[in-house]
């Protein structure tokens, strides 16, 4: 048996495309699992606790729970969206949940794993009460830099402790905090550390995961402290004026949605946790390794529960080319981006497995999604199959699955190539095995031109027809933890039961297969829709760039005077291939020719825009639209959203500045 986990995500915010990179990948691998004949577990939940979502609620007028509520139906509605399909989504304020952390953090009490400690605490004598974690502002004791209460989140990154930050400052009111004593609880990490040697040794998952993890532990290992002094939060089981620190209760979720899993499936959650008769498997992001691999498994030794037997981290994401950040603008909404367009969400799923090795940092950028959906999902696998099932389907209806053997050896080197990435967490190589399948379809199609020999002979076209039928059924099979929407659709047209099904169907040749009228399994994607959605996610980072100078929209004149604004004019005007609004223009501004894309070609006419004189930001950063350079801004007048060029009011030469 396995349980396989995703990280909780905090119920504080919206999805976004940083989630996805953990939970559509464990999403495949459990229907990989599943698909080998497996018996899985798959569970996560809301990570309702910790003081961001307490500060948060409270700037809302919302209670904690109440904004847990929000966030928690959110994730799910995503979730159920994307296919991605948990045995179990808990949530961590639940009852059962608080107790079965404080089981653990009574028996971590009794072993002697835990101890008090007097410690000087920040403390707002405005608010009157101690600053937990984000209450609190002020200097990194390691780096100097501004820092957060638990952590120096613009500085050297350490994660820091209760009582460790200096010029503290109450978040609330910005008043001064003191210094006070309090008795607080500390887990003796420190203890762990031999244990924790030998364990990280053994450890599977992913290098990036195991390399870090060996790091850490062969540094100092410090105790830990793990109350606070909180409302929100599971109550310390000896003093119920303190909360345990988030970062103990939320793991304890993975046990107690297993719990909860296994009430479901009519399984005994011991057999997992306690006697270790399954493989535990989280997958996470890279950010959470400490946690994952030191704090977690040191606890769950402590309290002689069953260990993790693999830790799967996933790369970093990035957004158009930059780090990925909410501030700045460089994110994806899953929600308001990418379903609201109405985007197929296997598209999504094979972009985000197959862009880059699991482990890697994986790059956003819609025309490359486009580009990959287009020529990769549409143009190699779904044109095949539909061909295929189209052909069969006209000619035949029914087929004698007479095939040829190359054909079946390919399909078996397929699986095997699959089974064995899988098994190492490289979705992408399992991805690209049955992309190259469906390759090696499309030229095997293509070569024996069946739509030519059967007007001659009947028989060999139905052989034909049979062989790319097989390739066919077993693309069904092998993408479908990856494109389970779309493949499960497949799988009908060609007579496969995929809930029945394993990875060896796609060896099974029956001895007749019926074909149904076949749908085409990818629509193509819009370029319209490419372009809004660029639009959205330009205009996004542009508008977050100026959140940080709203406090004086006025700019000075030496700001002013770093435009370049020249008078050019049009050489060249053609639309954007694939485009309705983008029009291409190779513009003379003087001293040199630019091309630049601008968004008039609903307004003007390739015709009425050459010869013409515009105006040209020319000192703008260089920017892609759909795939072209723009390398300088057209300026207009917005009407309405509409543009209207700026001309001068005389003849000017090119190259003349604006000022
Ligand atoms: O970093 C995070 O988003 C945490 N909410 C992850 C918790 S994972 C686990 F330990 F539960
Ligand atoms: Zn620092």
């Amino acid at each position: 048996m396995k349980l396989v986990t995703c990280g909780l995500p905090y119920a504080n915010g919206k999805a976004h495309i940083g989630h996805l990179r953990t939970y559509i990948p464990a999403d495949v691998y459990v229907r990989y699992l599943r698909l080998k004949g497996e018996d899985v577990i798959f569970v996560c939940g809301s990570d309702s606790h910790g003081t961001p979502i307490v500060v948060n609620a409270e700037q809302q007028g919302l209670k904690p729970r109440e904004l847990v509520d929000i966030y928690h139906e959110h994730f799910q509605k995503i979730f159920r969206e994307l296919d991605i399909e948990f045995d179990y989504y808990g949530r961590t304020d639940s009852h059962y949940h608080h107790e079965r952390t404080r089981e653990i953090v009574r028996r971590l009490l009794e072993n002697g794993h835990i101890y008090p400690k007097e410690i000087e605490l920040a403390y707002c004598p405005n608010c009157q009460r101690f600053l937990p974690d984000r209450y609190v502002e002020g200097i990194c004791p390691y780096c100097g830099a501004l820092a957060r209460g638990d952590e120096c989140d613009q500085g050297c990154g350490r994660h820091l402790e209760p009582g460790e930050i200096l010029k503290p400052k109450c978040k609330i009111c910005g008043t001064p905090a003191e210094f006070r004593k309090q008795r607080h609880y500390y887990f003796r990490l420190s203890a762990f550390k031999e244990f924790l040697e030998k364990y990280i040794s053994n450890l599977r998952g992913t290098e990036n995961a195991l390399n870090y993890a060996m790091e850490w532990v062969r540094g100092e290992l410090k105790d830990w402290c793990i109350t606070r002094n909180l409302e929100w939060g599971v109550k310390f089981p000896t003093d119920e004026e303190l909360v345990v620190y988030v970062w103990v209760d939320a793991p304890i979720g993975y046990i107690s949605f297993t719990e909860k899993a296994c009430e479901k499936l009519g399984k005994d959650w011991r057999d997992i946790w306690i006697d270790g008769r399954a493989e535990i498997i989280h997958f996470i992001g890279l950010d959470i390794v400490y946690h994952h691999c030191i704090f977690w498994p040191a606890m769950l030794k402590g309290a002689g529960y069953a260990l993790p037997s693999g830790v799967v981290a996933s790369g970093m994401v990035k957004v158009e080319g930059k780090k990925f950040s909410k501030s700045r603008g460089y994110v994806v909404w899953v929600e308001e981006d990418y379903l609201k367009a109405d985007l197929n969400p296997d598209y999504l799923r094979y972009y985000i497995v197959n862009y880059t090795s699991h482990q890697r940092d994986l790059n956003f950028s819609w025309h490359v999604f486009r580009d990959k959906v287009n020529n990769e999902l549409i143009a190699t696998l779904g044109n095949f199959i539909y061909r295929v099932m189209h052909f069969a389907w006209k000619n035949f209806g029914k087929v004698k699955m007479d095939v040829d053997e190359e054909v079946t050896e390919r399909i078996r080197r397929a699986k095997e190539t699959i089974e064995d990435a899988i098994s190492r967490w490289e979705f992408k190589e399992a991805s690209d095995a049955f992309m190259e399948l469906a390759g090696y379809g499309n030229s095997f199609f293509q070569s024996s031109k069946p739509w030519e020999v059967i007007k001659e002979d009947r028989n060999e076209a139905e052989r034909v027809i049979a062989s790319a039928l097989a390739i066919v059924r077993a693309l069904a099979v092998l993408a479908y933890p990856v494109l389970p929407r779309s493949m499960r659709a497949v799988a009908e047209t060609v007579g496969l039961d995929i809930d029945s099904s394993t990875l060896d169907t796609a060896l099974d040749i029956p001895e007749y297969v019926k074909v149904g009228k076949p749908e085409v399994p990818f629509e193509r994607i819009d370029d319209e829709k490419m372009e809004e959605l660029e639009r959205i996610m330009m205009e996004r980072i542009r508008d977050s760039g100026e959140e940080g100078e709203k406090m004086d929209e006025r700019i000075g004149i030496e700001e002013f005077q770093r435009l370049d604004i020249r008078i050019g004019k049009v050489l060249k005007a053609e639309k954007v291939k694939g485009s309705k609004k983008l029009m291409r223009l190779e513009v003379d501004i003087g001293n040199e020719v630019r091309q630049i894309v601008a968004g008039i070609a609903e307004e003007y006419s390739p015709e009425e825009l050459e010869g013409e004189p515009v105006a040209v930001l020319v000192n703008i950063k260089p920017a892609r639209l759909m795939g072209v350079e723009s390398n300088g801004m057209i300026l207009a007048a917005d009407i309405n959203g509409k543009p209207v060029l700026l001309k001068p009011e005389k003849d000017v030469e090119p190259g003349a500045r604006v000022r």
